[in-house]
């Protein structure tokens, strides 16, 4: 298997703690933390030393049972334990509000919770997290199946941001396919954007594709569209953190740009994700919420010393929204999604006819 580093999210010894390699030390340290107050679980997903959808919604899982496992120990039980678990929960959910995985992982965790009657509340969360773990590593697995029927041998590939093993379970969405193009033999050439302000491309996509052997190339946001331009893109891949009901689509910020030079130059745009990142409460792009992060990312974050003026105004939105009417397909473990996605969204949710 291509992957790096395995079990990048993990349970602690106990399993009252939970284990991350944290990200943002990649890709120069190999760095575990574990983290066991719910102070220190919220501090690592805001700042992203675990981050991607899939990625914190199966870490918001682990936290919930670590932390029950340890109110357990405390003599907790019955109704004020999940009246605790649900506020710990509500607290995870907030974390980060562009992702609706996170919140996703946290209702289902709860729901165990409800459902445990007979048993330690904390045993029903222990199946639920691992479930939700487990099943995002076949979802990945089927979104790199679909994805790579897309793709020929020989083909460019661009991404934007991080949608690999790091940012999920195994393999990945966006760079599922190719990583298992890669275990196939089929030779892909993929440019990587560095992905500003916090270099996820750079750092970690980079990353993850030179480790597996794929051939790699990495670009400034900006040169993206030179390369298509010179005709060595056959194809855009990028993840995504949630995709409305009529397929609007949040992402990285930086990907509606990848969306348009995409249109402009012909080349197929795709969006790769599993289900649970699909909200169909959410009718459009306008109503999906767009954190806004600290300015001293843009000013300093990644140098010694700062790279602007200091005190600067910026402006640092995390993720931006690609209209539906630039996304060519919507790859999901449950098949690929084409317009209108009004209809083809929906359609996944339904039981199949004759059921
Ligand atoms: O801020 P980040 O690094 O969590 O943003 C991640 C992305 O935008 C990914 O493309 C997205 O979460 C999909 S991960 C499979």
């Amino acid at each position: 298997m291509t992957q790096p580093y395995p079990d990048h999210i993990r349970l602690g010894p106990g399993e009252d703690s939970v284990i991350l390699l944290d990200q943002t030390q990649l890709p120069n340290r190999l760095e575990e933390r574990q983290v066991r107050s719910l102070a220190e679980m919220i501090e690592a997903i805001r700042s992203l030393r675990v981050r991607g959808a899939p990625a914190i919604g199966i870490f918001a899982g682990y936290c919930l049972y670590a932390l029950s496992r340890q109110l357990e120990a405390r003599g907790w039980k019955g109704p004020a334990l999940l009246a605790e678990l649900e506020g710990l929960g509500a607290a995870l959910a907030g974390a980060r509000p562009t992702a609706v995985n996170l919140s996703w992982a946290v209702d289902r965790m709860l729901r165990a919770a409800r459902g445990s009657a007979g048993e330690h509340m904390s045993e029903a969360l222990g199946r639920e997290c691992r479930a939700i773990h487990q099943e995002d590593q076949d979802m990945c697995h089927k979104i790199s199946e679909y994805g790579l029927s897309l793709l020929q041998s020989g083909d460019g590939v661009l991404t934007h941001c991080n949608a690999g093993p790091l940012a999920t379970s195994r393999y990945g969405t966006a760079l599922g396919p190719i990583l298992l193009a890669q275990e196939r033999g089929i030779s892909l050439r993929v440019f990587a954007d560095e992905t500003r302000p916090l270099l996820q491309g750079a750092r970690l996509t980079a990353w993850e594709l030179q480790q597996a052997g794929v051939d790699v190339t990495l670009i400034c946001d900006n040169m993206a569209s030179i390369v298509m331009k010179n005709g060595w893109v056959q194809a855009c891949f990028v993840g995504c953190d949630r995709v409305a009901a009529n397929g609007d689509t949040a992402n990285k910020i930086g990907t509606s740009g990848v969306a348009i030079l995409a249109r402009h130059y012909g080349v197929p745009f795709y969006v790769l994700g599993p289900t649970s990142t699909i909200d169909l409460s959410c009718p459009d792009g306008d109503h999906i919420p767009i954190e806004e992060r600290d300015g001293e990312e843009i000013r300093s974050l990644w140098y010694r010393e700062p790279m602007a003026p200091s005190g600067v105004k910026c402006y640092n939105p995390a993720f931006d929204i690609t209209p539906h009417t630039l996304i060519s397909a919507i790859i999901t473990e449950r098949g690929i999604c084409r317009p209108p996605y009004s209809l083809s969204l929906p359609a996944l949710f339904s039981p199949p006819q004759g059921e």
